[in-house]
This record gives structure tokens, C-alpha cells and sequence, in this order.
């Protein structure tokens, strides 16, 4: 039996961190760090099935409103996992792509994306997008913005290649850890024909076998793209290439 192809690209909101700490009486930002531990299993596995794209939601635009010291746990926990975890994913084959808005950041932050993404970007065993400081909406306003700042026409076309995420696929696969059902302002546009997958786990207990459950649950849907089923199957002679 020939195994299914692995979706090419995934996209997690990676939801559930503070949960695992409050039920532990621990600080949520301990949750957060426990995330970090739990998104570098994710990207080993996703590299040992072949997946090509992993995009994780790490800091949405609507979470500056949180506690300023969650805010601030957040902020130090990207320099300190910018710091350990880059030469892991450099010698895992990884590159690294931080999507979002970087005006809003620290300096300290942004040179440390751009210096991660420079020290990865002769890796292409997986590609990780970490969007940080994104939202969907950020996304397709300056989008927009961009497009209209150069008189350039507004079409599907033009505002996709505008896009922060203009440089993959759009994702195959969409989870959301954490229990919650629904798409908290992630990949608006991206997620169009993305198959979803909501799981109970919390982050930090998104191991590889909840990653398997996930990825077996999306190859048994058929997707269809606005198709009929007769069409998707070949049987009506209607399917273009
Ligand atoms: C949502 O869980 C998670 C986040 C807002 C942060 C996700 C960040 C990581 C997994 C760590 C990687 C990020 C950095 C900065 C390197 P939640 O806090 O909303 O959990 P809850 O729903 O249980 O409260």
C-alpha cells in the first residue's frame, strides 16, 4: 500500500499554552515556553513526513491588548528562542521566514528575525513561517495599501502577490489546537481551500501522533475547490488540468 503524499502546507494556530499553565498554577508564560518546546517536536516531525510549509500563528496584532507582562514574557521568549533554537533549525535544514508587521517591534526583535532568516536561507528541507505581530487583516490592508500607493489595479491576482504569505502556497492543511473553533483573524485570504482540523489537545500536548490524527483526517476529505464530486473524480470527462 503507497503511502498519501503529506499535505505540502501546514498552517497551526497554536492554541492552548496559558490552559496548560493555569491548570499547573504555573505563570502562562510558562505555557508559552512550554509552546516553544512543543512547536520544535512539530517542525522535526513535519521535516521526518516530508511537509514542505509550516506556518504557526506566534503573536497575532490582537495580542498586545493581553497583560503587559504577558506582552513582555512573549517578546523575551522570542529573543531567547531566537538565540537557542536558530543553529538548531540551521542544522536541521530549516529556513526560517518571520511574517508580519516588524514596524511595531522592538530593534532587538527585528534584527533578530532578520539575522535568523539570514542564517537560514540555504536551508530547504522545511520552510517556517512564524507570523509574529500578524493578522489577516494587517495582511490585506497593506496589501491593498501597497497596491494602491503604486496605481497598480486591484485584482485576485495582484492583492495574492501582495500578500505577506505571497512567496508559498496557499495552506493544505489548517489546524487549530486548544479546543476552540474558529479562525482568530489567521491567514483570512490563505485559508480560502484550506481543509480544517480542530483538535482538543492543548499546544504544549501536540505531540506527533495528534499531528498524525490530523494529517490522516485530512486525506480522507476530498477537496473540491467549488467542483462537484463527479467532476474532482475525472468520471464526467468535465475535469481541466
Ligand atoms: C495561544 O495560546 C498562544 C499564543 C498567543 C502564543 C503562541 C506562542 C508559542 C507557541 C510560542 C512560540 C512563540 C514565540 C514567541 C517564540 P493562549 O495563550 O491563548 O492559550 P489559552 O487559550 O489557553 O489562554
Amino acid at each position: 500500500m503507497t503511502c498519501p503524499a503529506p499535505p505540502h502546507h501546514i498552517a497551526i494556530v497554536m492554541d492552548g499554552n496559558g490552559r496548560w499553565a493555569t491548570r499547573r498554577f504555573l505563570p502562562r508564560v510558562a505555557g508559552h515556553r512550554q509552546g516553544v518546546e512543543s512547536l520544535r517536536r512539530c517542525v522535526r516531525a513535519c521535516v521526518a513526513r516530508g511537509v514542505r510549509v509550516l506556518t504557526v500563528f506566534a503573536f497575532s496584532s490582537e495580542n498586545w491588548s493581553r497583560p503587559k507582562d504577558e506582552v513582555s514574557g512573549l517578546m523575551e521568549l522570542m529573543a531567547l528562542a531566537l538565540g537557542r533554537e536558530v543553529p538548531r533549525l540551521r542544522d536541521d535544514g530549516v529556513r526560517l521566514y518571520f511574517v508580519g508587521d516588524r514596524a511595531a517591534l522592538s530593534d532587538r526583535i527585528a534584527s533578530g528575525l532578520a539575522q535568523a532568516e539570514a542564517a537560514t536561507a540555504g536551508n530547504d528541507k522545511l520552510l517556517l513561517n512564524v507570523c509574529f505581530n500578524y493578522g489577516g487583516r494587517w495582511d490585506i490592508t497593506q496589501a491593498a495599501a501597497r497596491l494602491a500607493q503604486k496605481n497598480e489595479p486591484i485584482t485576485e491576482a495582484s492583492l495574492g502577490r501582495a500578500l505577506a504569505l505571497a512567496h508559498v502556497p496557499d495552506p493544505d492543511l489548517f489546524i487549530r489546537t486548544g479546543g476552540e473553533q474558529r479562525i482568530s483573524n489567521f491567514l483570512l485570504w490563505q485559508s480560502a481551500y484550506s481543509e480544517f482540523v480542530f483538535s482538543d489537545r492543548l499546544w504544549p500536548e501536540f505531540d506527533e501522533a495528534a499531528l498524525d490524527d490530523a494529517i490522516d483526517a485530512f486525506h480522507k476529505r476530498e477537496r473540491r475547490f467549488g467542483q462537484t464530486s463527479a467532476q474532482v473524480a475525472g468520471a464526467d470527462g468535465l475535469t481541466t488540468a
